[in-house]
Parts: structure tokens; sequence; C-alpha cells
């Protein structure tokens, strides 16, 4: 199996590129509020770690700024910089390199992001450390990072608890906290940065095209787990069922998990 980073589970590949599609269609609309409240403007320096398939990086650059995307994974890069070409977004570029090592000049960044990328690190504060070098005095960082444990059924699915909490347990061995989003402000504070402004919002679905979602995201953590060997081929699949029947059932609620969300300012002179 192919490990990203810090032993990030999910991969490339079809299924995988879908699901970041998924992700975009879920929560671009909140993240465009939330870097327009942060103050993302034409002309400003846009850096986004973890940038997937770009779909934020391009729509920065869409706004007028100089964006850049950072990914460990070169085949969604490729991917990134082949849509921009073809929508004609000359100042969107895709860079790969390691958060912790990112290479851009220091004191350059006017506005940093990440999403779900901080809880698949070992050192998200170590992280938050690189994105302040990059940063210009009065920059800004911005971080939408999940907590996975709010994600839950109602009436309750055995399957969608036992699943969630065995990914859970899974990034605790690897040493990555999928709950960290509660505490990302925590770590921001802890890499010296101010905090600006703090939320979460909670997805919650009845019916919908994206109401599985979580089933499909758990059972990509539970396949790698699978492939790690520390879960069965055969009890996946009888949890991975057990969600498809709550997801087929028209008055199941399913909860995704909360979406937390930072803005964080590097002060304008380190005390
Ligand atoms: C769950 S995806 C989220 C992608 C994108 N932020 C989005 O919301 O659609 C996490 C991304 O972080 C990247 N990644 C993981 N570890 C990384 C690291 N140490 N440095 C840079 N990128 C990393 C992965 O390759 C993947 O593209």
């Amino acid at each position: 199996m192919e490990t990203i980073g810090d032993k990030y589970l999910l991969g490339t590949g079809r299924s995988d590129h879908d699901r970041l599609r998924v992700i975009s269609e879920i929560h671009d609309g909140r993240t465009r509020e939330l870097l327009l409240r942060a103050g993302l403007a034409s002309r400003h320096r846009f850096v986004e770690f973890g940038c997937g398939l770009g779909y934020v990086t391009r729509w920065a650059a869409s706004l007028g700024a100089d964006a850049t995307g950072i990914d460990l994974n070169v085949d969604n890069l490729a991917i990134a910089s082949q849509l921009a070409k073809e929508t004609g977004l000359e100042n969107a570029r895709f860079i790969s390199a390691n958060i912790y090592e990112p290479g851009l000049e220091p004191e350059s960044v006017d506005v940093a992001y990440s999403r779900w990328l901080m809880v698949h690190l070992n050192k998200p504060v170590e992280a938050m450390r690189a994105i302040y070098a990059a940063l210009k005095p009065g920059g800004v960082m911005v971080c939408e990072e999940a907590d996975v444990s709010a994600v839950y059924t109602e009436p309750s699915s055995a399957a969608y608890t036992e699943l969630r909490d065995i990914c859970m347990e899974g990034a605790r061995s690897r040493g990555v906290d999928y709950s960290g989003g509660r505490r990302t402000h925590l770590w921001a504070r802890e890499a010296g940065f101010d905090l600006v402004h703090v939320d979460a919002y909670h997805p919650h679905y009845v019916a919908g095209k994206h109401k599985g979602f979580w089933n499909w995201t758990l059972q990509a953590v539970g396949l790698g787990m699978v492939r790690e060997g520390s879960l069965s081929a055969g009890h996946l699949e009888e949890l991975v069922a057990g969600m498809a029947e709550a997801d087929a059932s028209p008055t199941t609620l399913v909860a995704h998990c909360r979406m937390h969300q930072l803005i964080a300012r590097k002060p304008e002179s380190k005390a």
C-alpha cells in the first residue's frame, strides 16, 4: 500500500478523486465564506497546504490571488494543474512538497489555508510552525479540520458506530488525531498564532447524494486497515453493509463529521 506523509491512509485512484470532489461539493461554500471573512483578496499571495485536487487553490486564483497549492501526492497535483490550465488560470500553480518543509520563501505569504490536513499529521503543531515561518507578519492561517468522532446516526446504527470507533482507534495507533478539529485552536496557539475566529458546523442528511459519504470514507480508511492487517476484510464487509442499510432508510438521519473552522494571525511583531 502506498503511504503518503505521516502514514496518510487515503490514497490516489478514481474513487479517491471522487471523494475529494464530494468534499469540495459539501464544504467549498463554507470554505469560501471563511476565506473571505479572513480577508482573502485579489493579488494576495495565497498558499493551500495539502491541496488535493486543488479546488480551493483554483477558486482563490479565480479571485485574482497569486495562488499556490502544495501537496505530497503528485498524481493529485497533475490533475489540479491540468484543471487550472483548462480554465485558463495562469495565476494558480501546484508544487510537490511536504508541509513540514514547504520550500517557501520566509514571510512571503498573506493567506495560508488547509482543510482536512492537520488531522492526518503526526506533528500538526510543527506543520503550523512551518506555516507561521512562511507567513508575512500580520498574515493569516485559515484551517478547517474535522472531528470524526461526531459522525453518528439517529436511530443509532451499530455498524456506523463501530467502524467510526475502529477508524478513530486506528488513527490513534498511527499517531494521528481524527478528532483534532476541536484542538486546532490550541495547536495554533502553541505555534505562536493569535486567534481571530473559531467556529464549527455539522452537516446532517436524511436523504440526498451526500448522505452516504461517511460510509464511503470510513470504508476507505477501513480498507487501508485491512491492507495493514489490523481489520479483517469480512468484518469490514459486514460493517459496510450495516452502514448501507442506514443510508438507504428514508427516516435515518446521518451526521457527518463536525468541521471546525479557524482563522489565526501571525503577530505583526513577535513579543
Ligand atoms: C483528505 S485530503 C484533503 C485535500 C483537500 N485539502 C480538500 O479538502 O479537498 C488530504 C491531502 O493532504 C495531503 N497530504 C498528506 N500529508 C501531507 C504532508 N505531510 N504534506 C503535504 N500534503 C500532505 C494528501 O496527499 C491529500 O491530498
